[in-house]
């Protein structure tokens, strides 16, 4: 999977993103990223500007068409097919895990990153093909987003995580929280390990972790039920 951002500020996204799994993802030749200056493409004349005053008046600049158009086709000039592009905005779509398991199928991705007021409409007419937000607040760029975005797509990428199981048992897999974690010591603070974790019992311990999936979704996101996979026996205990 080949990530491209077209961005005022790549070292934002380069320095974001190249650490820790996927820092590690990158070199092991998983997924790869590049980041792409839209400033890099402004007209010459224009010694770098990229944005002007908006028609019509009001505050706030605009980012012009043409050198997003330039950066895009340098970025997309080798590609086989026209990739999706996501324009990153809070008028999109809001993200969520199945988006970032069905864009982890793409073998390439784009993400425009806007700023200032806004992006010229017509530039996103003529490229973008998903408009997506990362949730109903506005950030200052579309740098942060689209690095939540690049991270939650990477992870349901084969080889990404070491563990692979991991990427399935967590939250949001079937569309539940995950159940709590413990580890060493057995008692913190006189806060013991349930009882059942140690018993060593893995159907009991499998039973267990179900239920408390149920419970916290429930208790905290009771709006992920009706679109959970939920088996009979799941719903005969949310019933209890
Ligand atoms: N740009 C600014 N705010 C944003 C948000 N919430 N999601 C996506 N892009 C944005």
């Amino acid at each position: 999977m080949n990530f491209h951002v077209l961005t005022l500020f790549p070292e934002m996204i380069e320095q974001g993103l190249n650490t820790s799994i996927l820092g590690r993802a990158m070199a092991a030749g998983y997924i790869s990223l590049t980041a792409t200056n839209i400033r890099d493409y402004a007209a010459p004349e224009r010694k770098g500007r990229v944005d002007d005053y908006p028609y019509g008046g009001g505050a706030g600049m605009v980012m012009q068409p043409e050198p997003i158009d330039r950066a895009y086709e340098a970025v997309t000039a080798s590609m086989e097919k026209e990739p999706r592009v996501i324009y990153v905005t809070p008028q999109g779509k809001v993200f969520n895990q199945s988006m970032a398991r069905e864009l982890a199928q793409e073998e390439n991705l784009v993400f425009l990153c806007g700023h200032y007021e806004g992006v010229d409409e017509r530039i996103l007419d003529k490229i973008v093909t998903d408009h997506v937000s990362i949730g109903d607040y506005v950030l200052t760029g579309g740098e942060l987003p689209a690095m939540v975005m690049i991270d939650a797509i990477s992870r349901m990428v084969p080889g990404v995580l070491t563990n692979d199981a991991s990427g399935e048992i967590e939250s949001f897999y079937d569309g539940l929280l995950e159940y709590p974690q413990y580890t060493r010591p057995v008692e913190y603070d006189g806060r013991r390990v349930p009882d059942i974790l140690l018993s060593g019992h893995h159907v009991n311990v499998e039973k267990w972790r179900r239920e408390q999936s149920l419970i916290r979704t429930r208790e905290r996101r009771p709006d992920l039920i009706p679109t959970a996979t939920l088996t009979e026996e799941d719903q005969k205990f949310l019933r209890k």
